[in-house]
C-alpha cells in the first residue's frame, strides 16, 4: 500500500472517530434537554461512526499497511438548540464528504484500484449521512417552537437503532 494513501486512510480513521465523539456529544446535550428519542438517534449515529472508522482499520490491515492512532480533538459542548445542533450535523457530513472525495481522488492519481473500489461504499454511504441530517434539520426549522411538533420528532427518532438512518 502507497504511504500516501496509508497516511490519507488513517487520517479518514481519525475523521470518524472525531464524528462518533462529535455525535456522542449532541447526544448528551439532547439527554440533558430531556430529548431522550433525539438522544438515542444520536447514540445510535455514534455507533454507526465507530463502525465506519473499523471499516477503514480492517482494510489497512487487508493490505498489509500500518494503523497509526492519532488524538482525538474535543468536540463543543454546547448547543443553541436542537435546529443549531441538526445544521452543525448537516455541515460536518458535507465536509466528511470532502475528505473521502479528497481519498478517492488520490487512488485515481496513484491508480489505487482496490482502495478506489473500496472507498465507493463510503461515497453511497455519505449520500445517506448528509441526507439523514438535512431531514432532520429541515424538519426542525418547519416545526419551529411548535412543542408539540418537536415531542413527536423526539419519539420518532427514538425508534432508531444503528444501521439506520
Ligand atoms: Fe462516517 Fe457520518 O460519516
Amino acid at each position: 500500500m502507497l504511504a500516501s494513501i496509508e497516511q490519507n486512510l488513517n487520517e479518514q480513521i481519525n475523521v470518524e472517530f472525531y464524528s462518533a465523539y462529535l455525535y456522542l456529544a449532541m447526544g448528551s446535550y439532547f439527554e440533558s434537554e430531556g430529548l431522550r428519542g433525539f438522544a438515542n438517534w444520536m447514540r445510535s449515529q455514534f455507533e454507526e461512526e465507530v463502525a465506519h472508522a473499523m471499516k477503514l482499520y480492517h482494510y489497512i490491515v487487508d493490505r498489509g499497511g500500518t494503523v497509526t492512532l492519532t488524538a482525538i480533538a474535543a468536540p463543543p459542548t454546547k448547543w443553541e438548540s436542537p435546529v443549531s445542533i441538526f445544521l452543525q450535523a448537516y455541515e460536518h457530513e458535507k465536509e466528511v464528504t470532502q475528505s473521502i472525495n479528497k481519498i478517492v481522488d488520490l487512488t485515481i492519481k496513484e491508480s489505487d484500484h482496490a482502495t478506489h473500489h473500496f472507498l465507493q461504499w463510503f461515497i453511497g454511504e455519505q449520500i445517506e449521512e448528509e441526507s439523514s441530517a438535512n431531514t432532520i434539520y429541515q424538519q426542525l426549522v418547519l416545526s419551529g417552537t411548535d412543542k408539540a411538533a418537536l415531542f413527536f420528532l423526539d419519539r420518532e427518532l427514538g425508534q432508531r437503532t444503528a444501521g439506520q438512518t
